[in-house]
Formats: structure tokens, C-alpha cells, sequence
């Protein structure tokens, strides 16, 4: 593992401990399956309707999984480098009876059999930790059967660019959207470095890797919003998240 991955993999460790902390919350959160947002639950309802076995890279607190479960999902191996968070994940998903398992591993090079999923689900905060991202579309098109899913829902590759000021939106002076990584500055905090991938380099890496684009459309809404935070650039006039469906070439 690389300087700054490791780096971000210990800011993870120590922010994750929110997810302990605000167990008895999440769960309850989790319970209601609300965690898919429309634009999730549209992109994604064909591909539910058949119960894939799906793979979640970056799998964070969990709730995506148990709503993934609830909207069809057969299963969900989540897979995610800070054991704090899979410690936690499992045990919501345990204590929900969902059909969830968790792993402790780095993206990419997930300890996953090829071609074991259907679909692959990630997004929300996910590809910017990702310092290689040839290697980590590689890695999705291998745990992918010939013509399983991937689905990613995520910011922006703008979104670091915006300001939080709530009259008007306004570039960030340190910021730049061809720059190849920034300093996270709100969560997890703790001189974390995000790597920017713009979207022509997103697209172009899953193509090369083997996998055709089914879909893809930018939206203004944020999938996450700073709590007590209400940003101009929020308001409708800027990209805030993409969608994006591909399908591995049979
Ligand atoms: C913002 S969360 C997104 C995941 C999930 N949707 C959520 O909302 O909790 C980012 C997750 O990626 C994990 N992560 C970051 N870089 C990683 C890597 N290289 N390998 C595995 N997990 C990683 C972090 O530990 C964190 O749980």
C-alpha cells in the first residue's frame, strides 16, 4: 500500500469511529431501507428485479446494503479497508437479519473470486480515495460475470470546486477541476488526500477495462450534504452528482 493510501486508510480508522458512536441511529436509519435515493432506485430497478449478488467496493457504514437487500439484492459482500467500519457494518447487517458479509481489504485488489457478482454497487464518497483508477476498473470488471452491472452513484468531479457560501455559488480559489488531488477538508478529515478523476477519465478508464456504458446523467442534488450547511451551489444550478450504469462486454 502506497504513503497516501495508507495516510487515508488511517483517517478513515479514526472518522469511522462516528459510525460506532451513532450505532443505535444508523441502525434505525438502516431498518428503513431508505438509504437508495430515486435516482438509485430508477437506474438500478431492472437489474434488482433478477436478486444479483452484488458486490459493494468501499463499503462504508452499510446502509446502501440493507437497502439494496430490501430493493431486491439476492446478497451483498461489502468490502471496505477500515475495520472499524466493517466491524460495525456487520454487525447492523447481523442484527437485521440481511443477508450482508463484510471484508477488510483495500480497493483495488479486493480478495474476491472473478466473476462472482452481478452487479457491482459503489459511489457516494468512493472514487476519490481511489489513486489508481485503471487498477480499480480492472478490479470491478474482474469481479464482475460477463455481463453483470456496474453501478456507481457519486459526486460530481466538480464538486470540490464549489464554495458552501449560501448567497451565490463561487469557485474555490485552491481548487481546480483538472488538478489531480486536494486536501480533504470536512470528512474524514485529518489531512486525507482526494484524487480528482474528471468524468471523460472515469468513462474512458471503465471502457478500456472492458465494460460498455449503459447510462450516464449529472444531476444537480448532492448525494450528501454537510449537516447545518445550505450551499448556493446546491440550489440548481451547478452539478452536484453523476449516475453512471456499464455493463461488462460479454
Ligand atoms: C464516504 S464512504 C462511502 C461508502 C458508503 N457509501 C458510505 O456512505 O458509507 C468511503 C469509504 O471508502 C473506504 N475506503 C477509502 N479508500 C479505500 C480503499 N482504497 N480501499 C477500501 N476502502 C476504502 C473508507 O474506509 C470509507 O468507508
Amino acid at each position: 500500500m502506497d504513503v497516501t493510501t495508507r495516510a487515508n486508510r488511517s483517517a478513515w480508522e479514526t472518522a469511522a469511529h462516528k459510525y460506532v458512536d451513532e450505532y443505535d441511529e444508523l441502525l434505525a436509519q438502516a431498518a428503513t431501507g431508505s438509504e437508495l435515493v430515486a435516482i438509485e432506485r430508477d437506474l438500478l430497478r431492472e437489474v434488482l428485479s433478477r436478486s444479483p449478488a452484488v458486490v459493494h467496493p468501499q463499503s462504508g457504514h452499510g446502509l446502501d446494503d440493507i437497502a439494496l437487500v430490501q430493493a431486491g439484492a439476492r446478497s451483498v459482500v461489502g468490502v471496505d479497508y477500515s475495520s472499524v467500519t466493517v466491524r460495525a457494518a456487520q454487525r447492523r447487517a447481523d442484527e437485521l437479519g440481511a443477508p450482508c458479509r463484510y471484508v477488510v481489504a483495500a480497493v483495488p485488489g479486493m480478495p474476491l473470486a472473478g466473476a462472482s457478482a452481478d452487479l457491482v454497487y459503489t459511489g457516494k464518497g468512493a472514487l476519490i480515495w481511489m489513486r489508481d483508477l485503471a487498477a480499480w476498473a480492472r478490479d470491478i470488471a474482474r469481479v464482475l460475470r460477463p455481463s453483470g452491472h456496474l453501478f456507481v452513484y457519486e459526486a460530481h468531479p466538480a464538486v470540490p470546486l464549489w464554495t458552501w457560501d449560501e448567497d451565490e455559488p463561487r469557485i474555490r480559489p485552491d481548487r481546480g477541476y483538472f488538478a489531480r488531488s486536494h486536501v480533504n477538508d470536512t470528512f474524514p478529515g485529518n489531512g486525507a488526500v482526494e484524487w480528482q478523476w474528471n468524468l471523460g477519465q472515469i468513462v474512458t478508464t471503465l471502457v478500456a477495462a472492458g465494460l460498455e456504458i449503459l447510462h450516464l446523467s449529472e444531476y444537480p442534488e448532492p448525494f450528501w450534504r454537510a449537516g447545518g450547511v445550505s450551499a448556493a451551489a446546491w440550489s440548481g444550478r451547478l452539478p452536484n452528482s453523476f449516475a453512471l450504469l456499464a455493463r461488462r462486454r460479454p
